[in-house]
């Protein structure tokens, strides 16, 4: 399989923080993940493409947090010359199972109004809107749609 689901470590940062530079306008910075990682509530998920020299590769990641009955996904993102092959979805999709598998009950999250992409994607998967959130981006003013679906 040249793509497989595997749980993020210190030594993926890297590869990350190169994904995560060019998918948003305020990224994260590497405190920032060290701390998903430290979290207990937190499952931090990467997809990695397989090289035959086995320098396998980060292609994409998500961050998620078990919340009460929720699930709350924080962050993820997928290496721009990968998007659009699936990898997206193999990322979601493993949240799904893992809320299911604890028995989580709802799949939250905020995105930007204006990231049609981030909205098509997660309205593929049946997410719909459910509030906004007025200036939630500090760094743009911009206000921050609540999307949700369940589990
Ligand atoms: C959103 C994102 C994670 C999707 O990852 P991806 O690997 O490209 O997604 P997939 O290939 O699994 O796409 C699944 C479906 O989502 C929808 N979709 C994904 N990207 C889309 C786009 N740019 N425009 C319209 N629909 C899109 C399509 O329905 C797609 O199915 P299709 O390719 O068969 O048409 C990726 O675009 C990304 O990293 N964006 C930058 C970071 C970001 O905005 N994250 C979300 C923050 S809230």
């Amino acid at each position: 399989m040249r793509f497989y689901t595997t749980v993020m470590r210190r030594e993926d940062i890297d590869q990350i923080l190169a994904i995560e530079n060019v998918s948003f306008p305020s990224p994260w910075g590497r405190k920032a993940f060290e701390s998903e990682l430290e979290n207990p509530n937190a499952r931090n998920i990467i997809v990695k493409e397989k090289r035959a020299d086995g320098a396998d590769r980060v292609v994409g990641y998500v961050c998620f947090w078990f919340v009460a009955d929720e699930i709350h996904i924080m962050n993820i993102a997928v290496s721009l010359e990968y998007r659009r092959q699936g990898i997206g979805t193999k990322l979601l999709q493993q949240v799904f199972s893992e809320g299911c598998q604890k028995q989580r009950k709802v799949a939250v999250l905020e995105t930007r109004p204006s990231n049609q992409p981030a909205i098509s994607f997660y309205k593929k998967f049946g997410f719909k809107v459910v509030g906004r959130r007025p200036g939630y981006y500090s760094e743009t003013g911009e206000d921050a749609l609540i999307m949700s679906r369940q589990l």
